[in-house]
């Protein structure tokens, strides 16, 4: 069934949790619901569209005048299994983190590192999240849709989706365009957890055996440690992506920046640390308004309470400036800004 709401509020439905409006909210729970919608509807259709899978990665800098679709299809199903893997279909509208607790209980491998980040299923694609060493990238095997102006289905398999660092097709070419309804994840059923980012072999250790749950136990405590819960102090996780540079560019900053995180990347580019930049530019902590660099982790921005979408947005572009004029290093943003 679809409900379709009039001038609905979106305060709990942007991790911001900016007080803005959409005029219309659509929620669908199957795949026809986008059909029925718009055959009883079919105005709405000219409306600008929104697909909104937790709001945990939008800014808003106003209401929303058009259409938010809400994907909120349920299921996770075993679709294929052998021996050694299996392979689940997972609805759109299933909290993510809810499948890595159950993938981690079915002491499946793929996305143990992924746990804790919030957001809904429909969204780790388009986003290809990733974290303490792992891309979703790795363990998607396809991605179902519809295209919501032609209402064809579609599915797009792994080496189709042009998957790169916090992107993909479905945000590059169809952001907003095309609904995902599920997601078809291939995860191990032997495998060994992987443990080389920054600290979390120490930690896991401390833990004890190096199990998935303990895994799970280790990255949760990370996070927990710097990152602020959404649900406590607004925020959509790192504001910034970690810049790609040439490899001479980051020598060169590295010799007055000693310690700055550097990542290779293929054919002489490399991922250089924007929150150790903002960090050492001398952000973290530093509040505009309503709006603060977060004190544990100088790529995230935080809500303080109150604040507008304008008044994150001007501290976000202060940072990119100074960043720019110091280090000589553009800041791209990984938050999506909705004007
Ligand atoms: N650092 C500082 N100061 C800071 C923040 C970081 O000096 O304020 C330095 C430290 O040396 C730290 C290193 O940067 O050891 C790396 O920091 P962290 O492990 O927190 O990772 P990140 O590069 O800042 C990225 C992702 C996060 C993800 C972590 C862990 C991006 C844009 N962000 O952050 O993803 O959780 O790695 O893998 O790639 C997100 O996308 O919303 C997100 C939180």
């Amino acid at each position: 069934m679809f409900k379709l709401i009039p001038n609905f509020s979106l305060r709990h439905n942007n991790s911001f949790g900016l007080d803005v409006c959409a005029s219309y909210w659509l929620s669908m729970d199957r795949q026809e619901d986008w059909f029925d919608a718009m055959a009883k509807y079919p105005h709405l259709l000219e409306e600008k569209k929104l697909i909104v899978g937790g709001g945990t990665n939008l800014l808003f800098l106003s209401d929303f005048d058009g259409l938010v679709l809400s994907p909120d299809f349920s299921g996770i199903e075993v679709t294929y299994q052998d021996d050694e893997m299996v392979e689940l279909t997972v609805g759109a509208g299933i909290d993510f983190d809810e499948l890595v607790a159950h993938c981690v209980s079915m002491e499946w491998y793929g996305i143990e590192n992924l746990s804790l980040i919030p957001g809904k299923v429909g969204a780790v694609p388009v986003q290809n999240i990733g974290a303490y060493g792992v891309e979703v990238a790795d363990v998607i095997v396809r991605v179902n849709g519809i295209h919501l102006e032609s209402f064809q289905f579609a599915s797009y398999e792994q080496n189709q989706c042009h998957f790169s660092y916090r992107s993909s097709l479905f945000k590059e070419k169809f952001l907003n365009e095309f609904l995902v309804t599920s997601v078809v994840f291939r995860l191990q059923k032997v495998g060994t957890v992987v443990t080389g980012y920054g600290d979390l072999n120490q930690i896991l250790q401390e833990l004890g055996a190096p199990s998935l749950a303990n895994l799970r136990r280790a990255v949760i405590q990370i996070r927990q440690s710097k990152l602020p819960d959404p649900a406590v102090l607004g925020n959509a996780g790192s504001f910034f992506k970690n810049p790609v540079v040439p490899e001479e560019v980051a020598t060169a900053l590295e010799e007055f920046l000693p310690g700055l995180p550097v990542y290779q990347l293929s054919e002489g580019f490399v991922k250089v640390g924007a929150g150790f930049l903002i960090d050492n530019a001398g952000w973290k902590g530093f509040q505009m308004g309503c709006a603060a660099v977060h004190e544990k982790q100088a790529l995230v921005i935080v809500n303080k309470g109150g604040a507008t979408g304008k008044e994150i947005l001007d501290l976000a572009e202060a940072i990119q400036k100074d960043v720019l004029a110091k280090y000589g290093v553009l800041l791209e943003r990984e938050v999506q800004i909705v004007p």
